[in-house]
Parts: structure tokens; C-alpha cells; sequence
């Protein structure tokens, strides 16, 4: 088989890529080690930055999106038993951000795939890359127990943090930047009504806090944990009970509870990699970058790796020129890092972490109350939380 670019991996940042090619007329097969029902079992964020929106309607993948996405003007910064709302609209010139779950947005764009007659091969296995540093690429693959071969021009490594692609560049060709956070989210989702009509993002001596949403009827709940805390070990009344008490008093009586129907703890971690390009093989999202969930990027950063990638493939098949490809390691570092420094800002703002002293916890304290106060430094919040342009 020979295609245009191939594509590992058919998480978001595959599904966009794909997308955006086929609408303009450029090859490409995607490839998955697992199957469909599988990748949209996988409950992730979802809030969605105008730019990230604006690349769907580009895919022809959004009518759903615009008709049931949850436009947010701002969200709530709890702290101290008090509530203070970040006004993303006007602190920004009428930027927003929108609630879509990630798993609505992959089922969309494997739906316009499916309609355009673009192929996907679900349930291959070991899945190769080879020849990325010659003109003449290619995958290797395994399915039923046949193996197969895909010659291409390019490439796209959108196989996730634990995929093949990163893995396949020799060593000392890849510098890799690491933090690793000491402690976890534990999530639930709910058929409940969300406990406000925006997010609440609580800082509280007990542990952070984050109350979210995917639908009008449909909530997601995190807290803090330890990361050797086991899911068995939270029934439902043991994590509404501590919610409840990370909240401020009018949330916290407000909450509406029911059995979840989804329980599990993530670890939080910042990684890059550089650079992002070898040679015919390029490092797309969460496969060259993970950033933890405070401030909800990682899908909106996969979404800018996917936008300039893509204007470099369009250049080279349209215009014969690659000067695009050759500095999209460099475009897309460059948002990255940025987005990597606002989510572990967020993220040791909001936290207590396991050796917090009292002059941490006045710092913190003191870092929140000038944030709410300045409006220069509820901007710079703002400004990141809709997402940097791209
Ligand atoms: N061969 C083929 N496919 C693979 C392999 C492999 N060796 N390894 C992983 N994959 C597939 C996975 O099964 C998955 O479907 O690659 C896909 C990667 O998808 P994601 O992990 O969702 O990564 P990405 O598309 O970059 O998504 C970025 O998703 O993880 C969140 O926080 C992240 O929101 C961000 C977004
Ligand atoms: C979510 O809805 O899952 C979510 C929202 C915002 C975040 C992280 C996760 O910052």
C-alpha cells in the first residue's frame, strides 16, 4: 500500500491531522493498535480554546460541537472559603472557551472520516517506523497475523505518550524534559447537574479541587489524592464527602450527588521532547508532550501541533516548498513550552503538596489573593486559559 502521510495513532491529534488533510485533497491512512470502541471508552478534558474550535470547523467535524458545546465566558478561583470568578470574556476582548467532551469531539471526527472514506486500520499491531531519515519512508504492521507494509512521503507520530514513534529515534537524537507532580487526580462522572454553570477550580488545605462538567446533566468531579491511593477505597459517599469539604459553603450545599458512573486516578506529569521533527517523522501531541490536567491544554496543545503540521504538509504538496516542515518543531516548541510553564503554574498554585511548609502555604495564599485583586495578573491567567494564538 503507498499513501501520502501516515499517521500512528488514532487519538484526537491523528483524527485532526487526518481530517485536515483529506479535506485538502492529501493521502493518508491512519493506523490504531486498538479499536474504536476502545479509544472512545477513554474519558479525557474537555474544554476547548476558540483556535482549537476553529481547526474543527476547518475538518468539517463541529456541527455537533456548535449545537451542544457549552460556550464559558469565565470560571470560579475558590479559595478561603470564597469564591472569585475569572472573567475570561472581558479580560481577554470577548475570547471564551468551550465544554465539549474530548470523547464527543473523536467520535465527530471518526464519524466525518468515516463518511469521507479515509481509512483507518484499527487493531494493528507492532506497528514500525522506518527509513524516516531517507526520502523513502515507511510503516510495517501486523494484523490478524499478516504483516503489511505502507510506503508514504511523511510520517506523523500521533501515537500518544506510550507510542511507538518517539521510541523509534535513537536515543541520544531526543532530549526529554521531566516533572513528575507527588500526587494524583481522582475523577468521577456523574449524571447530575453540574454544581455551577461554570468551572470551579478550589484550592483547599485538604488538597485541590475541580469541579467540572460535559453536559447540563452530566458532571465531572476531581480531588487530590495521594498516588498510592486505591480507586476501591473511595465508594461514591467517601468522594461526595470530601468534595464537599474542599468547596466553599454555598458550592459545597449546592452539590447534587448521585452514583458515579466512572471512577479512576490519574497520575499529573509535565514531558517534553525535543526536538519534535526527525527527519520524515514528526512527534504530534501527547506522543512529544504531556502537561497535567490544571488549566485542561493537553488537548489544545495537540490541536496547535496538528495546525502547523499541517500548513507545512499543505505547503509541501501545494506550494513545493518545505519550508513549513522545517521549522515545525521549532513553531510548535515554542507554544508548547509556554503552555507547559501556565499548567504547572496552575498546577503548583492550586495543589498541596506533600512537603508544603507554612511559609509555602502563606506564598500560595499570597499568589491567589493578588491574583483575584490585579487585573494585570487576572489577564495573564485569562490570556493563557483561552490559549495563546496560534
Ligand atoms: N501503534 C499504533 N497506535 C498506537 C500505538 C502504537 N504502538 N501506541 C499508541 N497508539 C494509539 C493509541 O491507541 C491512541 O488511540 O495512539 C493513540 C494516541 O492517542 P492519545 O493518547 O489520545 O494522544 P493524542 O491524540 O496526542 O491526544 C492528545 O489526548 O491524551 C489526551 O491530554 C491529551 O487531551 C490530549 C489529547
Ligand atoms: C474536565 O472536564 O475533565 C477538565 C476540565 C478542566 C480541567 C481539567 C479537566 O482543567
Amino acid at each position: 500500500m503507498r499513501t501520502q502521510v501516515a499517521i500512528i495513532g488514532s487519538g484526537p491529534s491523528g483524527l485532526l491531522l487526518g481530517q485536515l488533510l483529506t479535506e485538502a485533497g492529501i493521502d493518508n491512512v491512519i493506523l490504531d493498535r486498538v479499536g474504536k470502541d476502545y479509544i472512545l471508552g477513554r474519558v479525557r478534558a474537555g474544554v476547548l480554546e476558540e483556535g482549537t474550535v476553529r481547526l474543527l470547523d476547518e475538518a468539517k467535524s463541529s456541527t455537533r460541537l456548535h449545537a451542544e458545546g457549552l460556550p464559558h465566558d469565565g470560571f470560579s478561583l475558590a479559595f478561603d472559603g470564597r469564591d472569585h470568578r475569572i472573567d475570561l470574556h472581558g479580560l481577554t476582548g470577548g475570547k471564551r472557551v468551550v465544554i465539549y467532551g474530548q470523547t464527543e469531539m473523536t467520535r465527530d471526527l471518526m464519524e466525518r472520516r468515516e463518511e469521507c472514506g479515509a481509512p483507518t486500520i484499527y487493531g494493528a499491531n507492532n506497528v514500525q517506523p522506518h527509513g524516516f531519515n531517507s526520502d523513502t519512508p515507511y510503516l510495517t504492521y501486523e494484523k490478524d497475523g499478516i504483516s503489511h507494509r505502507i510506503d508514504c512521503d511523511f510520517i506523523a507520530g500521533c501515537d500518544g505518550f506510550h507510542g511507538v514513534s518517539r521510541k523509534s529515534v535513537p536515543k541520544k537524537a531526543v532530549r526529554s524534559f521531566e516533572k513528575v507532580y507527588p500526587f494524583g487526580w481522582l475523577g468521577v462522572l456523574a449524571e447530575v447537574v453540574p454544581v455551577n454553570h461554570e468551572l470551579i477550580y478550589a484550592n483547599h488545605p485538604r488538597g485541590f479541587a475541580l469541579c467540572s462538567m460535559r453536559s447540563m446533566t452530566r458532571s465531572r468531579y476531581y480531588i487530590q489524592c495521594p498516588l498510592d491511593e486505591k480507586v476501591e477505597d473511595w465508594s461514591d459517599d467517601r468522594f461526595w464527602d470530601e468534595l464537599r469539604r474542599r468547596l466553599p459553603a454555598h458550592h459545597a450545599e449546592a452539590l447534587v450527588t448521585a452514583s458515579s458512573f466512572e471512577k479512576s486516578i490519574a497520575p499529573l506529569r509535565s514531558f517534553v521532547a525535543e526536538p519534535m521533527r526527525f527527519g520524515r517523522l514528526f512527534l504530534v501531541g501527547d506522543a512529544a508532550h504531556i502537561v497535567p490536567p490544571t488549566g485542561a491544554k493537553g488537548l489544545n496543545l495537540a490541536a496547535s501541533d496538528v495546525h502547523y503540521l499541517f500548513s507545512g504538509l499543505a505547503e509541501h504538496y501545494q506550494d513545493r516548498s518545505n519550508a513549513g516542515l522545517e521549522v515545525y518543531s521549532a513553531r510548535a516548541l515554542a507554544r508548547v513550552w509556554k503552555a507547559v510553564r501556565f499548567s504547572w503554574w496552575m498546577t503548583t498554585m492550586m495543589h498541596r503538596f506533600p512537603d508544603t511548609s507554612d511559609f509555602d502555604q502563606k506564598i500560595q495564599e499570597a499568589e491567589l489573593d493578588y491574583l483575584i485583586h490585579s487585573r494585570a495578573a487576572s489577564t495573564a491567567l485569562a490570556e493563557n486559559y483561552v490559549g495563546l494564538p496560534f
